[in-house]
C-alpha cells in the first residue's frame, strides 16, 4: 500500500475509458433504450431494501466493464480491505479509518495497533443506551428534580450534520414528548432561536466535538452554560444538564463537564463519518437504543455487501464508478441529490460534508498536485417535488450536465390520501423526462408555433440514478442509505488516489479567523496587516458596529 501509485490518467484503463467516451458521448438514451430491451434489468443492483436502477445513464456494457477494470487496476478491492481491517489509510494523519467498526457485531475482532477496538465500541454503545433509557424514562433528573424534556446538541460539521439530519429523517420514530434542537452556527441567532421557550430546568445539552476545541462549538457551549446558570444559579447544575461527546477527555473536564458524563469515540472515526458513534447520542435519545441499533444494522448490511460483493453488482461501488464517469470523462462538476421524502430534507446537506470534505482534494496520496483529472463533485439538492418548481429548469434545459440521484420510497411514512402516489408519480416522471426529453418533432406535432419550438424542446439525455427503497424510511433504511454514500465516496477517492479522510483545507480560514477576532474586539484601533481589501472591510465593520 505504501508504494506510489501511478497517476490515474496514465493508466491504460483510464485511456481506454477516454477513447470509449469519445465513441459513445453523442449516443442518446432514447437510442440506447430502443436498442436494448433488457437495459433496465442489466443496469440495476440491490442491497438490503435499496434497489438501484442506473440504466438511465450514458453508459453501455463496455462502459461498466472499463470502469470496473479501472477500479481493479487502482486496487479498489485491496483498498476496501485495508479500510475494513484498520490499516492506516488516512496517511496524512497516520490514522486508521474505521467507521465500519462502529457497526461491527460484538464478536468481531478489528485490530488497531494490535488492540481490538470492538469491545470499546460496544462499551460506549451500552453506556449510551443506559443513559438514553434513564433520560427517556424520566429517571435522569435535572438539578431541580424535573425530568428532561428538551435535548440540545451543540456541535458543528460532522458533530451536527449527522445527528441533525438523522433526527429529522427519523422523527416518525422519535419520542414526541421530547423536544430536540441542534445548535451549530456561531451566529447567536442559532442558539437564541433553538432554546426559545425551553425551560432550562428541563433541558439537557450535549456538547459534541471530536476535538473539543472548535471555536463555534466551544463558544456556543459557554453560552449554553451561562443560559442555564442564569436560571439555575448553582454551578453544580452543570453536572445534571451537560454531557459531552468527544475524543478529548482533558478538554472536556477543562470545560467543566465531568468525564463520567462523557461519551467517547476514537481518532479513527472521521467527524463526517461519526454520527453512528456517540456523536449520535441525541438521535439515540430521540429514537431509543433499539432504533439506534436497528440503524447500525442497516449500516452493517451495506458494509458487508461493499466488502464482499463483486464490483459488477456492488451497489455503492457502481454508484461511485458511474459518478466518476461523468466527473472525469464528461467534465461534469456537480451531482444533485434529490430525495423524494420530506424526512430526508437535510440529507443533501449531510452528503455535502461527507462527499465534499472527503473528496475535495487537489493533491494525491503521494503529495503530488492533481492536474490531469477532476476529483470530488459539488453536491447539492433538496427534497422533491420542491426542487421541480425551482431549479429543475436548469437541469432540464440549461447548458450544464448535472447527474442526479433520485431517492424514493415504495411506501410512505405518513399514509394520507393520494399524497404518496402523487409524490412518486413526479419521481418517476422526472427521470423519464430527463432521460428521454421531447423532440422538436414531438413539440411541432402538438401544434406549437414554430418560434416556440426550440424553447419547448427538451433535448433529454440527462443522466440519473434511481434509488428506490422497497419500504418506508426506517432507522435501518437510513443506515443503509448513509453507508451506501460513505462507500460511494470511498470508491471514488480511492480511484482518484486521494486521502478522503483528512480536511486540511478547512484550517487556513480557522487560523485567520482567530487572528481577526481580537482585531474586531479591540477598544483601540488595531494595526491591520491584511491585504487592502480585508483591512478596509474590517475598518468599515468596526466603524459601523461602534456606531461611527
Ligand atoms: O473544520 C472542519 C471540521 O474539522 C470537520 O471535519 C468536523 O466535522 C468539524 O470541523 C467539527 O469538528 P469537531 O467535532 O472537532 O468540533
Amino acid at each position: 500500500m505504501s508504494q506510489a501509485r501511478p497517476v490515474p490518467t496514465d493508466l491504460d484503463e483510464w485511456k481506454a475509458l477516454a477513447a470509449h467516451q469519445a465513441r459513445i458521448r453523442d449516443a442518446h438514451l432514447r437510442e440506447m433504450f430502443a436498442a436494448d430491451p433488457g437495459r433496465a434489468d442489466r443496469f440495476s443492483a440491490r442491497v438490503g431494501d435499496v434497489f438501484l436502477d442506473y440504466s438511465k445513464n450514458r453508459i453501455d456494457a463496455e462502459t461498466i466493464r472499463l470502469l470496473i477494470a479501472l477500479a481493479e487496476r487502482s486496487g479498489l478491492r485491496a483498498g476496501i480491505e485495508a479500510m475494513f481491517t484498520g490499516e492506516k489509510i488516512n496517511v496524512t494523519e497516520k490514522r486508521a479509518v474505521l467507521h465500519t467498526a462502529l457497526r461491527a457485531p460484538r464478536d468481531e475482532r478489528i485490530l488497531v495497533d494490535g488492540k481490538d477496538v470492538v469491545p470499546g465500541v460496544h462499551e460506549v454503545l451500552d453506556r449510551m443506551a443506559a443513559f438514553s433509557d434513564r433520560v427517556r424514562s424520566g429517571a435522569w433528573k435535572g438539578a431541580t428534580g424535573k425530568r428532561i424534556r428538551n435535548v440540545v446538541n451543540v456541535g458543528i460539521g460532522g458533530s451536527d450534520l449527522g445527528p441533525a439530519m438523522a433526527y429529522e429523517a427519523l422523527q416518525a420514530f422519535s419520542d414526541r414528548s421530547m423536544r430536540f434542537g441542534f445548535v451549530s452556527n456561531v451566529d447567536a441567532t442559532d442558539f437564541v432561536e433553538t432554546v426559545r421557550g425551553m425551560d432550562p430546568a428541563e433541558t439537557l445539552f450535549i456538547v459534541a466535538s471530536k476535538t473539543f476545541t472548535t471555536l463555534e462549538t466551544m463558544n456556543n457551549a459557554r453560552t449554553a452554560r451561562e443560559w442555564l446558570l442564569a436560571t439555575l444559579k448553582d454551578e453544580s447544575a452543570v453536572r445534571d444538564h451537560f454531557v459531552a461527546v468527544s475524543t478529548n477527555a482533558a478538554e472536556v473536564s477543562k470545560f467543566g463537564i465531568d468525564t463520567d458524563n462523557m461519551f467517547g469515540f476514537w481518532d479513527w472515526v472521521g467527524g463526517r463519518y461519526s454520527y453512528d458513534s456517540s456523536v449520535g447520542l441525541s438521535l439515540m435519545l430521540a429514537i431509543g437504543p433499539d432504533g439506534f441499533r436497528d440503524m447500525l444494522a442497516g449500516f452493517r448490511l451495506v458494509d458487508e455487501h461493499f466488502r464482499t460483493t463483486p464490483l459488477e453488482s456492488n451497489l455503492p461501488a457502481l454508484l461511485g464508478l458511474v459518478g466518476l464517469w461523468y466527473d472525469d470523462f464528461f467534465g461534469a462538476e456537480t451531482v444533485a441529490i434529490l430525495p423524494y421524502s420530506q424526512y430526508l430534507a437535510r440529507f443533501p446537506a449531510y452528503l455535502q460534508q461527507l462527499d465534499m470534505e472527503s473528496d475535495g482534494k487537489s493533491v494525491d496520496r503521494e503529495g503530488r498536485p492533481i492536474t490531469t483529472y477532476q476529483t470530488g463533485p459539488i453536491v447539492w439538492g433538496q427534497p422533491g417535488t420542491n426542487g421541480q418548481h425551482a431549479y429543475y429548469q436548469l437541469i432540464h434545459q440549461g447548458t450544464k450536465l448535472i447527474p442526479c440521484d433520485f431517492i424514493g420510497f415504495c411506501k410512505p411514512n405518513n399514509e394520507l390520501g393520494i399524497h404518496h402516489d402523487l409524490l412518486m408519480a413526479n419521481f418517476f416522471a422526472q427521470t423519464e423526462a430527463l432521460a428521454f426529453g421531447k423532440t422538436a418533432e414531438e413539440v411541432r406535432a402538438e401544434g406549437v408555433a414554430e418560434a416556440q419550438v426550440p424553447h419547448r424542446t427538451f433535448r433529454g439525455n440527462h443522466p440519473t440514478n434511481t434509488l428506490l427503497v422497497d419500504r418506508e424510511l426506517t432507522p435501518n433504511v437510513l443506515g443503509q442509505l448513509v453507508a451506501i454514500y460513505e462507500h460511494k465516496v470511498f470508491t471514488q477517492g480511492w480511484i482518484w488516489n486521494i486521502n478522503s479522510f483528512d480536511q486540511w483545507g478547512v484550517e487556513l480560514g480557522k487560523v485567520l479567523a482567530n487572528r481577526i477576532v481580537p482585531q474586531l474586539q479591540s477598544p483601540t484601533e488595531p494595526a491591520l496587516e491584511h491585504d487592502g481589501s480585508t483591512n478596509a472591510l474590517i475598518r468599515r465593520y468596526r466603524r459601523i458596529r461602534r456606531g461611527g
